[in-house]
């Protein structure tokens, strides 16, 4: 159910990983920056990590304008995804996810024992929810958990701020929206949600692993209250964070010129990606962030004669858009050679 490279599949297709470019993970495109690089090298393997992060969570309190209380450092912003879900849902709550979107919100709440209810954005409407509904739902629904990523995954599409505050507003203050920005850093036109946290009702969740490229070093965080941010932070497993990360988070924190610079990348290769797709006959979803949604009939038959040419998609299944691919945006040359294979595979 998730993107990335399945060293089983390859084996069995007779593929080394190197031998792939990977469309099916959003990545920053440029890679880890030479400062992560760097402070990873230093890092002290044989001592324990420090279990609560603390000079990560303060140079993230410096850079962020919030204090160390509002933050909790994660193995990843899946397990916070999970930690979150186990300390404000059990039997008998709901919480609401706006779908189609990233599978672990319901794997967590459903491992919390919650129902889960969805509130689908729908193709006909190019993936773009029905606020006034939405807010309808939520007051009828009362859940005590919501998850919105925004930018979407896999849709692109970015609400606005004042979206998101009608969103918090209709649903009282003693439910969470947690607001799971992974691919803020990496959008267009891009705003601060942390703001936001002065709602009282709202989380945000970052992952590093999507604007630092370091997905395999599994970092994320949590802006909270201090109170959500205690709830979850009970729940963690001590040492989570290992040394490699939180040296990583630290590295990576001194180098927002890197992020920067790929965005810059992201924007020129996204534009060229679109143009040629839609010139190839299909369908793209305009999309903020840095993967691009793309209808092609019959997606798992496409994935599997791209990945024979060394090129893996996103088959968008797992997301109920069994017809869908999504295609995180490389450098521009690299999409270009993806273009090539598609010519190769699509119907004439
Ligand atoms: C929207 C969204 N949130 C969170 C994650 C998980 O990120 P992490 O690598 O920090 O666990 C992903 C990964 O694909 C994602 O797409």
């Amino acid at each position: 159910m998730h993107g990335g490279l399945d060293a089983g599949e390859l084996r069995a297709l007779g593929l080394a990983p190197e031998q792939v470019l990977d469309f099916s993970a959003n990545i920053n495109p440029l890679g880890p920056s030479q400062r992560v690089r760097h402070a990873v090298a230093g890092a002290d393997l044989a001592s324990y990590p420090d279990r609560e992060s603390l000079a990560l969570r303060e140079a993230l309190a410096g850079r962020l304008g919030v204090g160390a209380e509002n933050l909790l450092v994660g193995n990843g912003s899946t397990e916070l995804i999970h930690l979150l879900a186990r300390s404000r849902l059990g039997p008998g709550d709901t919480c609401l996810i706006f779908t189609p979107t990233f599978g672990e919100y319901e794997a967590a709440a459903l491992a919390a024992g919650a129902e889960v209810r969805r509130f689908p954005a729908t193709e006909a409407e190019g993936f773009r929810w029905p606020i006034a509904a939405a807010g309808r739902a939520i007051e009828d629904l009362r859940p005590a958990l919501v998850f919105l990523c925004n930018p979407n995954n896999p849709t692109g599409i970015y609400l606005d701020r004042h979206v998101v505050e009608r969103l918090s507003a209709a649903l009282g203050p003693e439910a969470l929206l947690v607001l799971d920005d992974a691919y803020a850093a990496l959008a267009d036109r891009r705003w601060d949600a942390l703001p936001l946290l002065d709602l009282g009702n709202v989380a945000i969740l970052r992952s590093m692993t999507k604007d630092h490229a370091l997905a395999g070093v599994r970092l994320g965080y949590l802006a909270a209250q201090p109170g959500v941010v205690a709830g979850a932070g009970a729940l963690q497993p001590a040492w989570s964070v290992n040394a490699v990360a939180q040296a990583a988070g630290l590295g990576a924190l001194e180098d927002a010129a890197h992020v920067e610079a790929a965005r810059e990348v992201i924007r020129e290769a996204r534009a060229y990606l679109h143009g040629e797709l839609e010139g190839l006959g299909l369908a793209v979803t305009p999309s903020a962030a840095n993967f691009l949604l793309v209808r092609v009939g019959d997606a798992a038959g496409l994935r599997a004669d791209l990945l024979g040419r060394g090129m893996a998609v996103r088959d968008c299944a797992s997301f109920g858009l069994p017809e869908h691919i999504r295609i995180a945006i490389r450098k521009r040359a690299e999409c270009a050679l993806l273009i090539e294979a598609l010519k190769e595979v699509l119907p004439p």
